[in-house]
């Protein structure tokens, strides 16, 4: 099945859609993502839904989410993109089934509401989803329980946010709390850990084989689609917006639209320890 992974960042998300069972996962962020594990476009998320969102099985979105953030409402209101309305409606314009992904307080309906400590993670990270089709019925995870007395305190919950603040304590701590192993400190503060989309994934998959077995020919299996047409990132890409500084002479791994990037796992490893 064919996911389409819209703000992909260092692929949180998308791990998880794989894990769930999406065997071609396309993601787009305009920025590059020399660490995305799958096909990657470098591109602007909503023009890139326009042109090729309806030849995927399911579209998720996360997009960004500073205007909503706590962050915001401790430092204040900056000049933060509001992305959510916009995304709303090109996904729907595709007709095809999606879920948008968000932090608490952001303007949308909360059909699920997901955190770490659910999925056995120490990790205290609230995050909505608002699914094309609310669901009716999801199985039934454990409640959160990030709030337990002294639970910080004792070291069994962390917090995954900007740069850590007074308590932050490595990114080994990031990692293992995250269930992300290959992302840097930058990419773990704004990624969905991969446990949420594989819940969600796996519930997708199963309500659209539902929809397929009784005849409604709802996966995308039928529909082709055009990669040949996707943009060339030889002319989209633009070293000075590298958030990691670097350019083809340095050793970045540009994104690429024929190799998967994890092909490269032992250079992003070097660039990894050089970020830590
Ligand atoms: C919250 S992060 C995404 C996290 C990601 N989904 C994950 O699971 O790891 C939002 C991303 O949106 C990207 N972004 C912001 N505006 C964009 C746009 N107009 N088009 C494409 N990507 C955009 C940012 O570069 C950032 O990587």
């Amino acid at each position: 099945m064919r996911l389409l992974d819209l703000f992909s960042g260092a692929g949180g998300a998308a791990v998880g859609y794989h894990r769930a069972g999406f065997d071609e996962i396309v993601g787009v962020d305009h920025r590059p993502q020399p660490r995305y594990p799958f096909r990657f476009v470098q591109a602007d998320a909503l023009e890139f839904c326009k042109s090729f969102g309806a030849g995927f099985d399911v579209i998720h979105a996360s997009p960004p989410c500073q205007a909503y953030s706590r962050a915001r409402l401790i430092h204040g209101v900056g000049n933060h993109q509001n992305n959510l309305p916009s995304t709303r409606r090109a996904l729907q314009k595709t007709g095809r089934p999606w879920v948008i992904e968000n932090v608490p307080g952001a303007p949308m309906r909360a059909d699920l509401e997901l955190c770490g400590t659910s999925f056995g993670l120490k990790l205290a990270r609230h995050r909505l989803f608002e699914l094309s089709t609310p669901p009716i019925a999801v199985t039934l995870l454990p409640p959160c329980r990030h709030r337990a007395k002294g639970s910080r305190q004792r070291g069994e919950i962390v917090s995954v946010f900007g740069h850590g603040g007074d308590v932050y304590n490595g990114v080994a701590t990031w990692r293992e709390a995250m269930g992300i192993d290959w992302m840097t400190r930058d990419e773990l503060s704004q990624a969905i850990p991969p446990a949420y989309c594989e819940f969600i994934g796996k519930e997708l998959i199963a309500a659209i084989e539902h929809a397929d077995a009784r005849g409604r020919a709802y996966s995308s299996r039928s529909r082709t689609l055009d990669i040949s047409s996707f943009p060339d990132p030889e002319t989209s890409y633009d070293p000075s917006t590298d958030v990691l500084g670097g350019n083809a002479s340095s050793g970045c791994l540009l994104p690429s639209m024929s190799a998967v990037t994890g092909a490269s796992s032992h250079q992003s490893a070097r660039r990894l320890n050089a970020l830590d």
